[in-house]
């Protein structure tokens, strides 16, 4: 039967040290466990760094269970592969959600009882309820309105420039805007759910702030849980509504799945909305600004493109690799296991390092490099692998070949000109804004 993952979950055990005797010590330099230290961005030295000395690097956290850092292409491989072994439904796909008694906790459970934290049995005939929304033809009539925003955002763009902020005049618009026609969300509502995404990109820094005794503004954390029960307030009324009077959207997927011949209970259905507005929005936005940063730090590149604008379709995996949007997943052992020498105790964590992976030279020759064309870009682990991969990475890549192929029609001079922020925050990748120079 069914049960809420929330309720199943192992608890992380603060302060727990590993069973066995650790093979590698882990380098100083980076605290992978801090939330601000992504500010700069992934730190890719650090990534390298353990990749040679420290494959499987124990990290402790301080308000949660400590991990055993991944970050070898091969090792994250099978991780992915292995879901029997390697459970995201055990403890939950996230660094640290907060000790009982200090969660937020309809965020927590829907963080938890969801598609992507589940296991066996229930994983795959849930995948399969959302699958109408994904398939080539569905895409395909999808772009269709996505080249068109795409040129509406730039025409704003281009009244508003030459030098402007492209977070919140184009990233964050078009996932929002294709994820809205998805899910069949009005258009008068669509600008609720930037905000609410907002909020959530700084949760996970706010609860490990607080779970560490510090302080929290009092402002901030009134309108953070304002936001957050608007949120589950709008989808539990808009699913409920798709129960009574089914449409042709994604949402009514969601409403009318069911398991064991039941339709989803509310947690279900909580964090259904939860994942689908988080995974679909802030990792495409990232991505698209992301891009942008890698077409000004490689002007060559940028160049064939404009020579060639066919060549866009095999930019976008190789642009994935380099950005990789998610920085992290984690799961937790059933049963023990030994990665590269290390044996690691059934309960204990591992996280995925995504960006680590992807630069791995083991697998990609020059890993730094921006090339475009290069001949297994389509390996990379950006969206994840397995019976987890993600169930949305042809919306994205489709949304990333539109913008650019528009973008660099109408802009060839555009560049990123140095400045740009990122919100403290060690699971994605969350770029808060990139001032742009359009060059016209
Ligand atoms: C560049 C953009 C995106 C990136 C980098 C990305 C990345 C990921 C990653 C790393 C996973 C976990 C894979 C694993 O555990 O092996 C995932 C899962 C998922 N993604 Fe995405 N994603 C993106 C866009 C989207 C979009 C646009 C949607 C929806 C429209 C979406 C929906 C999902 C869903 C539903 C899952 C859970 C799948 C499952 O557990 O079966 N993602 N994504």
């Amino acid at each position: 039967m069914l049960q809420p993952v929330s309720e199943t979950a192992l608890n992380d055990i603060v302060d727990a040290k590993p069973q066995y005797a650790r093979v590698y010590e882990t380098p100083t330099g980076f605290d992978l466990a801090s939330n601000t230290a992504f500010t700069s961005g992934q730190p890719f030295d650090y990534y390298r760094t353990l990749r040679e000395t420290a494959p499987v690097a124990w990290t402790p956290v301080p308000h949660a269970a400590g991990f055993w850092a991944i970050t070898r292409y091969e090792d994250v491989k099978r991780i992915e592969l292995d879901p029997d072994r390697f459970s995201p439904q055990l403890g939950g796909i996230n660094m640290a959600y907060g000790p009982p008694g200090k969660r937020h906790v309809r965020l927590h459970g829907a963080a938890l009882n969801t598609l992507i934290c589940l296991d066996r049995p229930y994983h795959v005939p849930l995948r399969m309820q959302h699958r109408a929304f994904f398939t080539p033809d569905y895409i395909a009539e999808l772009r269709k309105k996505v080249e068109v925003k795409v040129d509406q955002l730039l025409d704003v763009m281009e009244k508003k420039g030459p030098v402007v902020d492209m977070v919140p005049l184009f990233s964050e618009q078009l996932p929002l805007f294709t994820l809205c026609e998805m899910m069949g969300v009005d258009e008068k509502d669509r600008p609720k759910v930037i905000r609410w995404m907002h909020y959530l990109e700084l949760a996970g820094h706010m609860f490990a702030e607080s779970a560490q005794g510090r302080r929290i503004s009092p402002l901030f954390l009134a309108k953070f849980l304002w936001n957050v029960r608007q949120m589950f307030r709008f989808g539990e009324k808009i699913l409920q509504e798709r129960r009574r009077n089914p449409r042709e959207d994604l949402l009514t997927a969601i409403a009318q799945a069911k398991l064991d011949d039941e339709p989803l209970p509310q947690e279900f259905l909580d964090g259904a909305w939860l994942l689908i507005i988080f995974a679909g929005n802030d990792t495409t936005r990232n991505s698209l600004s992301g891009t942008m940063k890698l077409l000004t730090e490689f002007p060559e590149q940028k160049q064939r493109l404009l020579n060639d604008p066919s060549l866009i379709r095999q930019m976008v995996p190789e642009a994935l690799r380099l950005v990789s949007p998610v920085i992290h997943m984690r799961r937790t052992l059933k049963q023990e296991a030994e990665i590269a020498g290390q044996k690691i105790a059934a309960g204990e964590k591992v996280i995925m390092y995504y960006g680590a992976a992807n630069r791995d030279p083991s697998v990609f020759k020059d890993p730094d490099q921006f090339m475009i064309g290069r001949e297994n870009a389509n390996d990379h682990l950006a969206f994840g692998m397995g019976p987890h991969v993600c169930l949305g990475q042809r919306v994205a890549a489709m949304q990333l070949e539109v913008a650019y192929e528009r973008i660099l029609d109408r802009f060839p001079n555009v560049r990123w000109t140095g400045k740009t922020t990122q919100a403290p925050n060690n699971f994605v990748n969350a770029i808060s804004s990139l001032e742009i120079d359009l060059g016209k």
